[in-house]
């Protein structure tokens, strides 16, 4: 019930201003959010590489309403990719991206502001020896998302996309993208979706991401598994061994701060692992995503406003 509850918060500016001055939330954020600067994201890049997990950096902020916004988030990525670069980080650490950042949402010429951005963001990137992968957001961005990760791909086909199960239209989507170099991380899907484009019931999310799954491992691509949830991990593993696939041919993806122990735990057994970092002063949409996730998460925040 408090899951939908919290993904509404995280949409309303009057809770953002709320949760983010609150001078309590601040430890809570830092088990999700590797910090507000490029140097805090660097410390959390070389921990968790020096561990043997590999990274996809986020900067955080989305639904910007400015083009100067946009150029803005990509100027930050493009900072942090020669920061990449100039550590030698390229072959562990890429780059994850919310197209609403780089504009897609302004009401003219967003996609193609969007495009640009998100362009020149994959030229660093490869100047750097690593790849973007750009996020997936609300259902309503869903082919203007999958329409600029094709353009994209005609100059750099190692642009990744991230497909969401509780989607009913994944299936078909997954077929398209189960191609030869085409990179692909399936997750359940962190948005509130109404019932005539989504999976309602967790367990009708958990069907469609084994359907998905069994799509993008005998297909062509490199699947990227973004899920901490252990059943799907150890099907993702049977599935791969199915179709000869091994590890380096596909790669279990999950959230900074969430089942760290058993990153390392798969790492330590041979398998690819990559943490997806999140940093910046923007956290509270994805904070709050992180919260409606789990309500484990939610008591742990709210007992943090108790005087200890
Ligand atoms: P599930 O929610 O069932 O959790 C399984 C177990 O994992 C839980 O029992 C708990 O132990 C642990 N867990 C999960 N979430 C937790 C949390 N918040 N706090 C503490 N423990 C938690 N979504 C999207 O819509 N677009 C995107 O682009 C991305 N990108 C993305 C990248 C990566 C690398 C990951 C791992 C996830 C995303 N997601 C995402 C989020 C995704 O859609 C989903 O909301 C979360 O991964 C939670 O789903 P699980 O598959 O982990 O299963």
């Amino acid at each position: 019930m408090l899951g939908p509850v919290l993904l509404v918060a995280s949409r309303s500016d009057a809770m953002r201003k709320l949760v983010a001055g609150a001078p309590v939330t601040r430890p809570v954020v830092d088990r999700f959010v590797a910090g507000e600067t490029l140097a805090d994201a660097l410390t959390a890049v070389r921990s968790l590489t020096g561990d043997g997990i590999e990274v996809t950096l986020d900067h955080l902020g989305e639904d910007i309403t400015s083009a100067a916004e946009a150029r803005a988030t990509r100027d930050a990525y493009l900072r942090l990719l020669e920061a990449l670069a100039r550590e030698g980080l390229g072959t562990r650490a890429e780059v994850s991206v919310k197209l609403s950042a780089f504009g897609q949402a302004l009401p003219t010429g967003g996609d193609d502001l969007a495009y640009e951005g998100a362009r020149r963001v994959a030229e660093a990137a490869r100047a750097a020896g690593t790849t973007v992968t750009l996020d997936m957001e609300d259902h309503t961005t869903v082919d203007s998302t999958l329409g600029i990760l094709a353009r994209l791909r005609e100059e750099y086909p190692e642009t990744g996309a991230v497909l969401q199960s509780y989607l009913f239209r994944t299936e078909d989507d997954a077929r398209a993208l189960a191609t030869e170099g085409s990179r692909v991380r399936l997750v359940k899907g962190a948005y509130r979706e109404p019932a005539t484009v989504a999976h309602q019931d967790r367990a009708e999310v958990d069907r469609a991401y084994v359907r998905c799954l069994k799509i993008l491992m005998a297909g062509r691509g490199y699947p990227m598994i973004g899920s901490h949830d252990p059943r799907l991990i150890r099907i993702a593993q049977e599935l791969a061994a199915r179709h000869g696939r091994k590890p380096g041919d596909y790669e279990f993806q999950m959230l900074y701060g969430i089942r760290a122990d058993e990153q390392r735990r798969l790492t330590g057994q041979g398998h690819r692992v990559r943490a997806y970092i999140p940093y910046g002063a923007d956290w509270y949409g994805y904070f709050m995503r992180r919260l409606a996730e789990r309500p484990a998460n939610l008591t742990f925040f709210l007992r943090s406003f108790l005087p200890s």
